[in-house]
């Protein structure tokens, strides 16, 4: 292979490679602002000039071919004082605006200014003032006295959205961007501007003024918007999720995810409206009951109907390891065959970029863990009607409201003699159930999901629960009945009575005389990964913060940006 040699090191490289992507992929950072691996190049910022030798002048490194031979030198005095010079014209007129800035502590200017330039300014002039506050569509915010004239949002849109909805007008130190006459910044994919913009240009509306980013820690999860499963960084302080970006994976999402998903799959978290606790209803209303009042009570109502009165729906959006407790508990202990996975499918909803049409996390992953009727039992359209015609009689609904496919569905609940849900909100169905046991979100476990790839992909906990903080603290469940469960006085962020899924199943089943040996979600993976051969070899550490490929899948689809 070709070699070229960046400050002494010497590095192979393909034909085609900029000298920019052969020192970053050998670890040598070259200081860039315009340039982005998954854009194509512009070159106006000119911060990554470097030395070549035999070159009378400085070149720009993300426009420059690698050639073999080639002797690159990006920390000579010319190319420190270039850049020195291209930081120093770039500050003349950005305004001071990191004490109140969302970019600051993750900002491109700010890290080179520390890294890259004289430390002082000799402009004494007015600096420029341009637009402020510009609402370029509803998730996105420009702020013109901070914008470097990148270019990176306006090939974004262009090159990876598909959406031709920024440019730049006026010349000199007065341009800007904007978006096109009659339009706004509103494609799916809008606020991965954000965060491609090097400095604080571009904010979001959903998170401006929420937090200095120093202040909040990053866990590495899943978002759970479609079968897509981007991967994703799930911001907090305090025990609340504060924002939502997405993470590398050149499997899965590239740098990229759809508005949607950032915005709106984790404000249930902290809503109102989260169960906290169980519920059981007594004289017609719901009334915040104990773990083992709800168990016991649940167990003695179904024991009353006959198997083949009782039905389990459950959604296809749990993780592997719930699915296969629930599928062992319905099929060993509870002996129903009325069993099925709710998927949600909206035709029309997905393109050819990131956005799947099946909204669930985990059909394959459902499907794999034998989320399905048993031999004469019924599927999930022959339960709905067997509900309605009153031969099914009980229900239990997991992590699904089931009216958020059709709210005709209310109908169908309100035939019930009982109703059993796992829910982690009040949602639509929780006012037709019996008995609600409070389900912990997808951010508050650990456990996996199966993309539409057949990519299987870990969930972290990233804000904790009164049950994991109980087990932290070692203290036995009446202890913390009586001193545990007041957080507020303590001082500490809110937390919600829930608990995984796979956990309410264990203690369902110990209530029917079926004790499980889990104690955490690994365990079940483990175990799954023992029996299954399509998961063999598998554990969390290999599949790590990637994920991994299933062996035997057929579907392959790679992302196509
Ligand atoms: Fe670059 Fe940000 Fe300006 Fe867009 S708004 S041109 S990304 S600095
Ligand atoms: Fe090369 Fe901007 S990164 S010119």
């Amino acid at each position: 292979m070709p070699h070229i040699i960046i400050d002494g090191k010497e590095i192979e490289f393909n034909a085609g490679q900029t000298v920019i992507q052969t020192a970053r992929e050998s670890g040598i950072d070259i200081p860039h602002f315009c340039w982005h691996p998954s854009l194509s190049v512009s070159g106006n910022c000119r911060m990554c000039l470097v030395e070549i030798e035999k070159m009378p002048k400085l070149v720009i490194a993300c426009s420059t071919l690698a050639s073999d031979g080639m002797v690159v030198r990006t920390q000579s005095e010319k190319a420190v004082a270039a850049r020195n010079a291209v930081m120093e014209f770039l500050l003349i007129n950005h305004p001071l605006d990191c004490p109140i800035c969302d970019e600051a502590g993750e900002c491109k200017l700010q890290d080179y200014a520390y890294q890259h330039s004289v430390g002082e300014s000799r402009f004494i002039e007015e600096k420029n003032h341009k637009e402020k506050r510009v609402e370029l569509g509803p998730n996105v915010m420009f702020d013109g006295d901070r914008c470097i004239s990148c270019s990176r949002c306006i090939r974004f849109c262009d090159e990876i959205a598909g959406k031709k909805e920024l440019t730049f007008i006026k010349r000199g130190d007065r341009v800007t961007i904007t978006t096109f006459p009659g339009k706004k910044l509103e494609n799916p994919y809008s606020m991965n501007v954000v965060d491609i913009c090097p400095v604080g240009a571009l904010t979001s509306r959903d998170f401006r003024f929420k937090s200095r980013v120093w202040e909040m820690a990053p866990t590495k999860s899943i978002c759970s918007g479609c079968a897509r499963g981007c991967n994703i960084d799930l911001w907090t302080r305090n025990n609340e999720i504060l924002r939502l970006t997405p993470r590398f994976n050149n499997d899965v999402n590239s740098f990229w995810m759809c508005d949607n998903g950032r915005l709106n799959t984790f404000k249930h978290v902290h809503a109102d409206n989260r169960v906290n606790g169980p519920h059981i209803r007594k004289e017609g209303e719901l009334i915040k009951g104990g773990w083992d009042e709800a168990y016991a009570n649940t167990l003695s109502e179904l024991k009353s109907f006959t198997k083949d009165e009782i039905a389990v729906l459950v959604s296809a959006s749990l993780t592997v390891e719930d699915a296969y407790l629930v599928s062992k508990f319905v099929r060993s202990t509870l002996n129903v065959k009325n069993f099925d996975f709710i998927r949600k499918v909206i035709p029309g909803s997905g393109d050819t970029i990131l956005i799947q049409e099946d909204k669930s996390t985990n059909t394959k992953g459902a499907e794999l863990m034998g989320v399905k009727p048993g031999n004469g039992g019924l599927n999930f359209d022959e339960i709905i009607s067997h509900i309605e015609s009153g031969k099914i009689k009980a229900l239990l609904l997991v992590e699904d409201d089931l009216l958020s496919l059709d709210t005709a569905f209310g109908q169908t609940l309100s035939k019930l003699d009982f109703l059993v849900t796992l829910s982690t909100n009040f949602d639509a169905a929780t006012p037709f159930a019996n008995v609600v046991f409070p389900a912990s979100t997808y951010t508050e476990k650990n456990g996996t999901w199966i993309n539409f790839q057949g990519r299987i992909q870990r969930i972290r906990p990233a804000v904790t629960t009164m049950e994991m903080e109980r087990s932290l603290d070692g203290m036995s469940q009446s202890r913390w009945d009586k001193f545990g469960t007041d957080f507020d006085s303590w001082g500490k962020a809110k937390k919600n009575d829930a608990r995984p899924t796979w956990k309410i199943i264990s203690g369902l089943a110990n209530a029917f005389g079926t004790k499980y040996k889990f104690t955490m979600a690994e365990e079940i993976f483990n175990e799954i990964a023992h029996i299954n051969p399509l998961f063999t070899g598998l554990d969390y550490d290999v599949i790590g913060e990637n994920g991994a490929q299933l062996k035997t899948e057929t579907v392959k689809k790679k992302v196509t940006i």
